[in-house]
């Protein structure tokens, strides 16, 4: 045995046997030799003993020439179960109409891969020639403007790492019921993106304002027309004409050739497609802020124009569906966020939120961008119940599920913020419950 493998050993345990999932035998071993080999797996020694002769045996795949590489790079054919949930609303009469929900469960840093960035459709994604697309910035200004996409590529830029979360997202844990389906079909209508493009304060300065000039109306190229009533203060803070995502242009789902960016505001005001910014004097009430997108409250009023996400977080890791492999030490990860600002705490309980403990954040823990939080947890065995609870740098804290249901009407499907349980049963099973 080399001495490089021998570093690999782990004392107590036979060095032929393999300690993963497959093998409960090696575990049980490896759990037994005790607290110094307990904290060797939390500072990341977990891997297996190292059978002998191992270095010298070649894989199959290290004895025949590899495959060259593609013009555009795909996820290993081993991935490919790691996939967007489809949700057609109206399959039959308009099947571009409804969602797609990043597979969460699966995700593990804080950028949401461009291929898996959740899409909410309200008639499909339309096919726009960049070469013909023109955004126009009209209404109360003092020199309406016409861009092309060409035009708009020349104005300097900016480059920010924003989460993007639908309104509607954790809305299936609205039901009567708690749904037995996926983290990412639960809550995966939130993704992480850096984004460049220009500051649409930049353009709007070149239009001149007119006095008045209080609100936008923003209007897609899609075939829904899909628009929305932006006011004009954050318009003029941190709005931004997207022309790229992590590095590329943005995907035809995303609002290729051109979006509009609201950092931390519900996902359906950042208008894809962008084609028209009208100043107004007040909001124009357009069909996506009235009849969808308000608020239904327990007193029978309804709220307008809520546009800033609440703080939240979600454990992914382990969740709904999920089974672990055995007794010991298993790593708590999730996703926090909120549309005020940074996230100051995450906090995990094991125990249906009677105790509650910080969890590390990790990322670059921006403002209005998605954290990871991780949390190191020695699990005996015991059914438990898993929550994470986020605090953002406002002081805004997420709300327990009892709080939020008694704020909203029973039929209230937007902005569900409130914290998620899962229940941990003795074999390991993982269940989404109501705590
Ligand atoms: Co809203």
């Amino acid at each position: 045995m080399t001495s490089s493998s021998r570093r690999y050993t782990i004392p107590g345990s036979d060095p032929a046997r393999l300690v993963t999932s497959a093998n409960p035998v090696g575990r049980r071993d490896f759990l037994r030799t005790g607290a110094a080999i307990a904290s060797a797996a939390v500072s990341g020694v977990v891997g297996a003993a190292v059978p002998a002769r191992a270095a010298e045996s070649a894989a199959p795949w290290q004895k025949v020439p590899g495959t060259p590489a593609g013009a555009y790079g795909q996820p290993s054919e081993f991935e490919k179960s790691v996939t967007r949930h489809v949700i057609r609303a109206y399959p039959e009469i308009a099947p571009g109409v409804g969602s797609t929900l990043s597979p969460i469960q699966s995700f593990h840093g804080t950028i949401t891969p461009s291929g898996l960035h959740f899409v909410r459709n309200h008639n499909g994604t339309p096919s726009i020639d960049p070469a013909q697309h023109r955004l126009l910035i009209h209404g109360l200004v003092k020199r309406p403007l016409m861009f092309t996409v060409a035009a708009l590529s020349r104005y300097p830029t900016i480059t920010r790492t924003y989460f993007i979360e639908c309104a509607g997202n954790s809305g299936r844990n609205l039901a009567p019921q708690p749904q037995q389906i996926s983290a990412g079909v639960l809550h995966g209508l939130i993704s992480n993106t850096e984004w460049t493009g220009i500051p649409l304060s930049l353009l709007l300065e070149e239009a001149g304002l007119e006095p008045g000039a209080a609100w936008l109306l923003a209007e897609g190229a899609d075939s829904a027309s899909m628009s929305r009533s932006v006011p004009m203060e954050k318009a003029l803070d941190d709005a931004m004409i997207a022309l790229y995502q992590n590095g590329e242009r943005l995907r035809p789902d995303q609002g290729y050739p051109v979006r509009l960016f609201l950092p931390g505001w519900e996902g359906n005001m950042n208008v894809k497609w962008l084609r028209r910014l009208k100043v107004t004097d007040g909001p124009t009430h357009t069909k996506d802020e009235t009849s969808k997108y308000t608020d239904p409250l327990r007193d029978g009023k309804a709220l307008q124009f809520t546009y800033e996400m609440g703080v939240k977080s979600v454990i992914t890791q382990p969740s709904s569906g999920m089974k672990l492999d055995g007794y010991g030490f298993h790593e708590i990860s999730g996703m926090a966020w909120s549309g005020a600002g940074r996230i100051r705490r995450v906090e995990v309980s094991t125990d249906g939120g009677t105790t509650w403990k910080d969890a590390a954040l990790h990322g670059q823990q921006l403002s209005k961008s998605v954290v990871r939080f991780r949390f190191p947890w020695e699990w005996n065995g015991a059914p438990a119940v898993l929550q994470s609870r986020a605090t953002d740098e406002k002081g805004n804290v997420q709300p327990a599920r009892a709080v939020w249901l008694a704020r909203y009407a029973v039929d209230a499907r937007f902005h569900n913020n409130s914290i998620a349980s899962w229940e941990l049963g003795a074999d390991g099973s993982v269940k989404n419950v109501y705590a």
